[in-house]
């Protein structure tokens, strides 16, 4: 029988998570842990195109060697830094993990160029949407029916200058 971590309830040291570019070998446990996230799922050919054209700021995060969550931002030419997708197995939330896979991927979309940083949130979705604000996005728009099951996304942005780093 499988127990989820959170039953023994403890927490995490962050110290002991270490978060790092995704390699090939990963991409099943980040299919798993997007499959436990999303109501709509990626093919995974995608994971491996994301990852060939942006292996630098396709980020995983590992505990005791397993991976536990990811994030995929990417450069687009218009230079903003577009957050495509970020999850973290359900068993290990609250830890601080989403907030530092965010961390990295900005401080590495910035320095690759930058000038703003974007993504797409369910408007129902008020857990990501306090982490985004909280680390300086803001509600540009809405965007009707931007979902495949009809419901709308905030488009968020936040700009470079305005990023206030790691702390
Ligand atoms: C959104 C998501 C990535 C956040 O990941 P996470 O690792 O839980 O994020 P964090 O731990 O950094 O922050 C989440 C909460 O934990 C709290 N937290 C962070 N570190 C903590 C710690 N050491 N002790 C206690 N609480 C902590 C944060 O304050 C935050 O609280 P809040 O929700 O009340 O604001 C995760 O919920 C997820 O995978 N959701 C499903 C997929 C999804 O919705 N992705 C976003 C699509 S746009």
């Amino acid at each position: 029988m499988s127990v989820s971590f959170r039953q023994f309830g403890g927490r995490i040291p962050l110290a002991m998570v270490a978060i790092r570019p995704a390699k090939l070998f990963d991409i099943p446990d980040v299919v798993r842990i997007e499959r436990e996230s999303f109501r709509e799922e990626y093919p995974r050919g995608v994971f491996l195109v994301f990852l060939e054209n942006n292996p630098d700021t396709f980020l995983v995060a590992e505990y005791n060697g397993k991976v536990i969550g990811y994030v995929m931002g990417y450069l687009r030419p218009d230079l903003e830094g577009h957050i495509m997708s970020i999850a973290v197995d359900p068993a290990y939330r609250g830890n601080g993990i989403g907030s530092a896979l965010l961390t990295e991927v900005i401080e590495r979309l910035i320095s690759k160029g930058a000038r703003y940083i974007g993504l797409e949130v369910r408007v129902s979705n008020e857990k990501a949407i306090r982490l985004y604000e909280r680390l300086g996005f803001r509600k540009i728009k809405r965007i009707i029916g931007y979902y495949a099951d009809g419901e709308d996304a905030y488009y968020m942005l936040m700009p470079a200058e305005e990023w206030g780093g790691r702390n």
